[in-house]
Parts: C-alpha cells; sequence; structure tokens
C-alpha cells in the first residue's frame, strides 16, 4: 500500500467537518532558522550570530551560518509549500538584513528578499503571516545595551515602519514579537540563547522593553498596512498541572503558570504585570514609565499561541524554587526534545485565553514534535509518531472551535527540519526532511498526511 492511500484513510476522521473552509492552515518557521547566508547581500550581523561563534553555547557549536540555505532556496521553498496545499506561511524577517545597524539606512539588497518571497507565496496563494522579531537582534543595537536598553524599544518601532512601508500593501498578517518570554529568560535571564546573559532582573527589564516595543509597533503597522490588516504577537504558553492535590502543589502550581503563562500576556490583555510575579522570582519590578503599560496594552487583532506540551509540578521545599517538575510522568510518551505528547492541554489553553483574556480571535502559530527522523531505504521519511501528534492536536483545537472559542488557523511547527537554537541540528521539527549535507528536501510522511488533510478539508 503506497503511503499516500494510507495517509488519506487516516485524514477521514471526525474533526476534518469541525473546521470553516475559511480555517487557515498552515506552517512556520523563522529567519535564523532556515535562511543561512549570515554574511551575505549587506546582511548585517546579529546576537545569534555572535552567540553561536561562541564555543560551548550550541550542541556541536553549530551555528544558523547555512541553516537550510532558504535564502538561496526560496522558490523552491514556496513551490513545495504549494505542492503541499498550504494556505498560510509564517515567516519571520531578519532585522539585521534590513538594517545592518539595526536602524538608520535600509539595505535595500535585505528588503528585497522578503519582498521576493511575499509575491512568491502570493502568486501561489499562500497567505504572508510576518513576524517581525524571532530573536536575532542586530549587534549594533546589541552593543549600545541591546534590550536592556529602553531605546531599542523605539528603534524596533522604527524597524516595523520600514517594513510595514515596503510590504503592508501585501501583507495582511503581522506579529510583532515571537515568544518575548523567551528572548527575555532564556536569553537574559537562563543564559541559554542569545546573548546569554545570567541576570534574572536583566530579564524582567528586557521583558519590559520588549513588550513596549511590541505597544509601540502596532500604530506603525497600522498606518502603513492596507486595510482589513491583522496584527497580533506570537506567545508560548505551557500549562502547568499538579502532581497531587496537597495545598502546597496548588501554590505551585500557581507560581509556575504565573511565570511560564502570565508574564507577558497580562499586560498586553490587562494592562497590568501580574501581582506578586517579581517577588516570586526574587527581583525588583522593571523600569516602568507612566503609560506604558497604556502602550503596551494597545488592542491587538488576534493572540498568536505557540503550543507544544505540558508541565506537571508539585511542592517540594527541597527545591531551591520550591517546585519540583515532575517528569517522566508514568505512562507519558515524550518528544526528542524531552517535552510530554499531551494534545489536552492546547484545548485548555486556547479555552482559558478566550475566557480569562476575552481574546476576540487566536491564531495557533506554532504546534509540532521533534522525533528522530530517518531517511529509509527506500528513500522515505516514515513519522507515524508526529503524524499521531499533529492529528490528536488538530482534533483537541477542533473540540475546543466546536464549543466557541475563536480559533482561526493552525500552523506547524515547522515546514521544515531546522537550525534548533543551542540544540543545533539535532532535532527534526519538520514535515519536510532536509539532509544537511545536500540540502535535499524530501516531504515525511506527515507532511504527505498533513496536505492530504488540508486537501480533504477543503473539499468539505
Ligand atoms: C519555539 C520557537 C521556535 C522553535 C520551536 C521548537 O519556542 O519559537 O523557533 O524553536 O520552539
Amino acid at each position: 500500500m503506497s503511503i499516500t492511500n494510507d495517509v488519506q484513510r487516516q485524514t477521514l476522521t471526525d474533526e476534518t467537518s469541525t473546521f470553516p473552509t475559511t480555517f487557515l492552515w498552515g506552517a512556520a518557521t523563522s529567519s535564523y532558522q532556515i535562511e543561512g547566508a549570515t554574511h551575505e547581500d549587506g546582511r548585517g550581523q546579529s546576537t545569534w550570530d555572535v552567540f553561536t561563534a561562541t564555543p560551548g553555547k550550541t550542541y556541536h557549536d553549530e551555528t544558523g551560518n547555512v541553516a537550510v540555505d532558504h535564502y538561496h532556496r526560496m522558490p523552491q521553498d514556496v513551490e513545495l509549500m504549494a505542492h503541499l496545499g498550504i494556505g498560510a506561511y509564517r515567516f519571520s524577517l531578519a532585522w539585521p538584513r534590513i538594517l545592518p545597524d539595526g536602524k538608520g539606512s535600509i539595505n535595500i539588497r535585505g528588503l528585497d528578499f522578503y519582498d521576493r518571497l511575499v509575491d512568491a507565496l502570493l502568486a501561489k496563494n499562500i497567505l504572508p503571516v510576518a513576524t517581525l522579531y524571532h530573536w536575532d537582534l542586530p549587534i549594533a543595537l546589541y552593543n549600545e545595551g541591546g534590550w536592556l536598553n529602553r531605546d531599542t524599544a523605539y528603534a524596533f518601532a522604527d524597524y516595523a515602519e520600514v517594513v510595514a512601508r515596503q510590504l503592508g500593501d501585501r501583507v495582511s498578517m503581522w506579529i510583532t514579537h515571537n515568544e518575548p518570554w523567551c528572548s527575555a529568560y532564556l536569553g537574559y535571564g537562563a543564559g541559554t540563547h542569545a546573548p546569554g546573559m545570567q541576570d534574572m532582573q536583566a530579564a524582567v527589564t528586557v521583558g519590559h522593553h520588549l513588550l513596549l516595543s511590541h505597544g509601540l509597533a502596532v500604530p506603525r503597522l497600522r498606518t502603513h498596512t492596507k486595510a482589513g490588516t491583522q496584527v497580533g504577537i506570537a506567545l508560548n504558553f505551557t500549562p502547568v498541572y499538579p502532581a497531587d492535590d496537597t495545598p502546597e502543589t496548588a501554590q505551585s502550581v500557581e507560581r509556575t503558570d504565573t511565570f511560564t503563562n502570565r508574564w507577558f500576556v497580562e499586560p498586553i490583555y490587562k494592562g497590568a504585570y501580574p501581582e506578586h510575579l517579581f517577588e516570586d522570582i526574587g527581583v525588583k519590578p522593571p523600569p516602568v514609565q507612566e503609560n506604558d503599560l497604556g502602550v503596551i496594552a494597545t488592542p491587538i487583532d488576534f493572540l498568536g499561541v505557540n503550543n507544544y506540551s505540558r508541565m506537571v509540578v508539585r511542592s517540594n521545599p527541597s527545591k531551591p524554587s520550591g517546585v519540583e517538575f515532575v517528569a517522566p510522568v508514568p505512562g507519558a510518551s515524550y518528544t526528542e526534545m524531552g517535552w510530554e505528547v499531551y494534545p489536552q492541554a492546547i484545548g485548555s489553553l486556547l479555552t482559558r485565553l478566550h475566557k480569562d483574556y476575552h481574546v476576540p480571535s487566536l491564531l495557533v502559530t506554532e504546534n509540532g514534535a521533534a522525533f528522530d527522523d530517518t531517511v529509509g531505504d527506500d528513500g522515505e521519511v516514515s513519522d507515524p509518531r508526529r503524524i499521531e501528534y499533529l492529528r490528536e492536536h488538530i482534533r483537541v483545537v477542533g473540540r475546543v472551535l466546536a464549543q466557541g472559542v475563536p480559533v482561526q488557523g493552525y500552523l506547524v511547527w515547522s515546514l521544515l527540519d531546522n537550525y534548533e537554537w543551542a540544540e543545533g541540528y539535532s532535532k527534526r521539527f519538520g514535515i519536510v526532511y532536509v539532509d544537511y549535507a545536500t540540502q535535499k528536501r524530501i516531504i515525511k510522511e506527515s507532511g504527505h498526511w498533513y496536505a492530504a488533510f488540508i486537501a480533504s478539508h477543503k473539499q468539505e
């Protein structure tokens, strides 16, 4: 039996009927993870170029210098998306490609790359979903203090305007930031991501400036884009579950949830930081100036939701934070990232965001899984666990949609295997396999499954 017949049978499940025909089905990537060409056509350097060039920071000291060579293979990659029948493609723009010094003079060749990408997508009827910042900060701005410097927020808003002026006539969905929690905490608190600082006080200041930059950029995007344009932000969420029913564990859940899930969404939707957030993590509040929170809470059109898994915690006074992360959960299965496969989490998350924050529109901007994929003797890549992961998560999204939660689309992370940050090339998230030695693309079985799913949905 051929793969295609198999996957076609698997798409005939109940969830297909739930989704309206306007529902967006797509895939996501980001600039540093796929583009390569880090020294070409006038691109400036970013904090990730410097971080990955520093020995010991990433798996096998791997860098994104070549990545999956998308900068040169963009037309073929768009063809591939069209072949898969993808309706929306979320990509990010590399700020240092467009403004090599972070501000000031524009590098036309850099901007031109995204211009051609957008035209190629539109020619194939694929909706471009543009993210302005997926972590690659121009090094010139880092040298002036990076996100610790409030001026970077204003530079970001100027950058947003430069991009919107060029692409705003054709791009109608914009995301300011990808996962500012990661930029702030992993970059400046834990130090596992660029720029590699380990200072929680710095992390909350950075978090505030990222939020401010978001709020400042929203009106700039609105002014320079066509009518009907939607502007949002993509936040990462990992629902927290208790391992037992003690009151101490309930408190651990609440503290972990506040730090992981509420830090960024509450200023945006409630105009305030969660109570106790800063004292819980042992830092002073960030430098909030008059009306910053008003700017941050500027209304947006949709919330991008990145979700992969859940966390299970229990109280444990012997841990420095008083919280123990329970893993493995007995009977649970895990991806190559060590993340539990727990599809219900995305359902409770979307429902909660709608209920607690009255979000008018939700877009799943990332969901997917890393597995140890290999090419078989027949030249195919069989990844049944990813098919199951995607199918079950999509099923749960369909269920909450049917219950009235306003989800407008679902984007798989990722279109292609790519550079997974500090994990280098060791983690494959793509629905398309990439042979890193030859840059050959092979659609995985999950890619065929997703394509058949989208096609059968369109025919409804
Ligand atoms: C998210 C990032 C994305 C990718 C996935 C696996 O946190 O936004 O770039 O690395 O995780």
